[in-house]
């Protein structure tokens, strides 16, 4: 079954009907909110399972055969296609490819339509996914060979190491728009220690190349004891900022740009026309960036980046806008 046989479940989401067999509570505990997938789970209130549709795919693991019995690895750039929203496509210099946060509309229709298309389905070696919200989750949709769905530890094959952070999702909206207070009102803990499994977060880093890029996700600003010394120095940094301020306020960007001092910054989660529905909430990126010391406005959904030439960059805001890869 393809995810395109899957029909939405469309909730009625008024106080005294909230869904057949769906109290209120159950749902939000179930689905938190803005981002936040899971809802299909409650609604049926099965266990969780894995319901793989890999077996159905085109391909095969070729190209990572080919990867795995080469005996080196040539030098090179590391290339990084834009997919929209948390999606980025890295390419090791050797070719290996992971696809990050592929999107999709939440399943159970509850949090309506973000997303203008249904994610492509390029070929890669691993699909990675941050945490289980809708918007960063779609990981059967990429063709690939290998699935690491939050994982925490370490990471390594051909001439990529990835090391997962476990961590929290940002619970306290900065923005106008209150998404957490959705999860207070119906009795659930939107912080830790005591939040549900959906505002679990896994931050990456990817090492590559000589680059090392750290794939922020949705995580909260303030992270757990010991993140920033373990993440280390930052040459690429992914931040989740967009003009509402949905999860990271510009203050609380700014000051983890200020920490890391990276040589990149890309930002994410944003309103692009290409993928993303007004719909949304979200808002472009454009006054955040343009409210930064330098950044470029990229013409093209792709970067190539070498080591030796961004060795000099010091907290360039490279901003894709509305370039966005589509297949
Ligand atoms: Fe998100």
């Amino acid at each position: 079954m393809d995810e395109s046989d899957v029909q939405p479940v469309f909730v009625n989401a008024t106080h005294e009907h909230p869904a057949p067999g769906l109290s209120r509570r159950s749902f939000f505990f179930a689905a938190g909110a803005a981002g936040f997938g899971g809802i299909a789970s409650a609604l049926t209130a099965k266990p969780a399972h894995a319901d793989s549709l890999a077996w159905m795919q085109p391909g095969n693991n070729n190209h990572v055969i080919e990867l795995q019995e080469k005996a080196s690895y040539a030098n090179g750039a590391v290339a990084i296609d834009y997919y929209g929203h948390c999606a980025f496509k890295i390419t090791s210099p050797s070719g290996a490819t992971l696809m990050f946060d592929p999107w999709r509309d939440d399943p159970s229709g509850a949090w309506g339509h973000w997303f203008k298309s249904k994610f492509p389905d390029p070929v890669v070696d691993i699909t990675l996914s941050t945490h289980t919200h809708f918007d960063h989750d779609a990981i059967d949709r990429p063709q690939s060979t290998m699935i690491l769905d939050r994982m925490v530890g370490k990471y390594q094959f051909a001439d990529i190491k990835i090391s997962g952070f476990a961590d929290k999702h940002a619970c306290m909206a900065p923005g106008w728009y209150k998404w957490t207070n959705a999860l207070a009102e119906f009795g659930v803990h939107a912080c830790p220690p005591n939040n549900p499994g959906h505002m679990d977060m896994v931050t990456y880093l990817v090492e590559t190349g000589g680059i090392r890029t750290l794939i922020w996700g949705d995580n909260r600003h303030n992270p757990a004891p010991g993140f920033w010394e373990a993440v280390g120095h930052i040459d690429v940094l992914t931040l989740p900022v967009d003009g509402s301020q949905h999860i990271l306020s510009y203050e609380q960007a700014n000051g983890i740009v200020e920490r890391l001092k990276p040589k990149i910054v890309i930002p994410t989660h944003y309103l692009n026309e290409v993928t993303t529905y007004t719909l949304s909430t979200l808002a472009p990126a454009d006054e955040w960036v343009k409210s930064q010391n330098s950044y470029k406005m990229l013409d093209s959904p792709s970067l190539s980046l070498a080591a030796a030439d961004i060795i000099k960059m010091d907290r360039e805001f490279m901003y894709f806008g509305g370039h966005v890869r589509t297949a």
